[in-house]
């Protein structure tokens, strides 16, 4: 077996024991207080902040304060973000087809309409067909960055500055981004973040801060782990206080001068998502070797892209061609273009077959289970929830013009069915990087 997609749980050791063992010492788990509480949580949200708000080419210095909520999953942040930007009935969310499911339930708990946007060769939201799905409906696109691709982040803020300029005239309210970025934590792009206004110069900025807000998921096959977890980030000070009230039942809780043991000022009705100290302790030391993960990953994805191109084998295109900001957590290659789609599908499933025999961790698109719009059930067959939501609400009758089924999205069906992801560990000697090049010659040669 190859080295599994575990990439922070890999690189546990002492540090982490520590921190952990320093609350249970404490007797201190919850965040907020405790016999002796060290604010692990409030720290690791600080510390995120400022990584968030750095970018790793870039505006090292700039002043572009990021605030965060770190919450217990990463499904937990969407559903909070997409409450704070007041997503309900009537609404329709873009979203692109490949995801995880959890993009797609979020929506559907918040009562709106999921309204499918196809990929570009990037394999993530195409910016021209962005534009053709916005609608008078549109209350936020969710940008779902995979496998650690950057997305072309940078053109879509543009479109929907432009859209949002317009609606603006026409009365209309303003149009949200959120940026689920539980797979690319740490991955960066080029742009100018702002979906009303350009709130900063062009530049490159981190994933998760170029639109209203961004969210991250700290679960065990993420860049940094502490088994599970989440974050929800964002530029603006007043959704950031909406988030840190619906986090923790709806209050707010000041640091200071707090009256109450659950916060001070009701917000509205909120959700249970606090993370506790444990997780807080272990996300802390995490964070502090996350760099250093990504370098590795980095760096091997860089070795397996230069073999193979030498067998001349096309590869996901990038967002950011000669500056790429993907953390290479996935390297995505496509099968021959001149394949019917009957022979890719057969030709991916053996390719991956073999491969996952031989110990790798890889995935055949097509059937990457519920990353995929045509793979979740309840979405193509229009599951509802205990009231009939979001199909049966009479304010989305609308619905009946979309459909969940392969063959909504062209282009990504396309890719899909001649795309094998395969991962690239961040710990990996020299001895297993030649033996896994090895494994992979002879599939190619007898499958490809
Ligand atoms: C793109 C994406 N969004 C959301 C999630 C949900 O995160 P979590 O598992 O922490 O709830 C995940 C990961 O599982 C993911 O990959």
């Amino acid at each position: 077996m190859y080295p599994h997609e575990y990439p922070g749980a890999l690189w546990y050791d002492q540090e982490e024991v520590d921190a952990v063992s320093k609350v249970i010492s404490n007797k201190s788990p919850f965040r907020y207080y405790g016999v002796k509480c060290d604010k692990e949580v409030f720290n690791f949200e600080k510390e995120l902040g400022e990584y968030l708000s750095t970018s790793s080419l870039s505006n090292k210095n700039q002043h572009n304060k990021v605030y965060v909520t770190a919450v217990n999953s990463g499904t937990g942040a969407l559903e909070i973000a997409l409450d704070v930007l007041g997503v309900g009935s009537g609404d329709e969310v873009i979203v692109p087809g490949f995801m995880w499911i959890s993009s797609i339930s979020a929506i559907i708990r918040s009562r709106a309409i999921p309204v499918l946007v196809d990929s570009d060769q990037t394999l993530g939201v195409d910016p021209e067909d962005l534009k053709v799905k916005i609608s008078e409906r549109t209350k936020v696109i969710m940008v779902v960055p995979m496998l650690g691709g950057s997305s072309k982040i940078g053109e879509i803020m543009e479109v929907v500055r432009n859209v949002n300029n317009s609606r603006k005239k026409d009365n209309l309210s303003k149009i949200f981004v959120l940026e689920d970025c539980a797979q690319s934590l740490g991955a960066h792009a080029f742009g100018i973040p702002g979906s009303s206004q350009a709130s900063l110069p062009e530049g490159c900025y981190k994933l998760g801060t170029f639109g209203d807000i961004g969210t991250f998921s700290l679960q065990l096959n993420k860049d940094i782990t502490a088994g599970e977890g989440g974050m929800v980030v964002t530029r603006d000070k007043e959704l950031n206080d909406r988030v840190d009230a619906l986090h923790n039942a709806g209050y707010i809780k000041k640091e200071k001068n707090n009256i109450n043991w659950y916060g001070d000022i009701p917000y509205g009705w909120g959700h249970g998502r606090r993370m506790s100290e444990l997780q807080g302790a272990v996300a802390r030391v995490q964070l502090k070797k996350l760099d250093s993960i990504l370098d590795n990953i980095r760096k091997n994805h860089s070795f397996f892209e230069e073999f193979f191109k030498k067998q001349g084998i096309k590869l996901r295109k990038r967002a950011y061609q000669n500056n790429p900001g993907d953390t290479g957590y996935y390297l995505c290659f496509h099968l021959p273009e001149n394949l019917d789609d009957n022979t890719a599908i057969s030709k991916g499933r053996e390719i991956a077959k073999d491969l996952k025999d031989k110990g790798f961790n890889v995935w055949f698109l097509h059937d990457f289970e519920v990353h995929i719009y045509y793979n979740i059930e309840p979405l193509v067959k229009k599951f509802p929830m205990n009231d009939g939501s979001p199909w049966e609400d009479p304010k989305n009758s609308f619905h009946t013009q979309y459909k969940y089924d392969r063959g909504a999205l062209p282009n990504l069906d396309h890719l899909l069915i001649r795309t094998i992801g395969l991962n690239m560990p961040s710990k990996m000697s020299d001895n297993t990087r030649d033996n896994m090049m090895n494994d992979l010659l002879v599939t190619l040669k007898n499958l490809y």
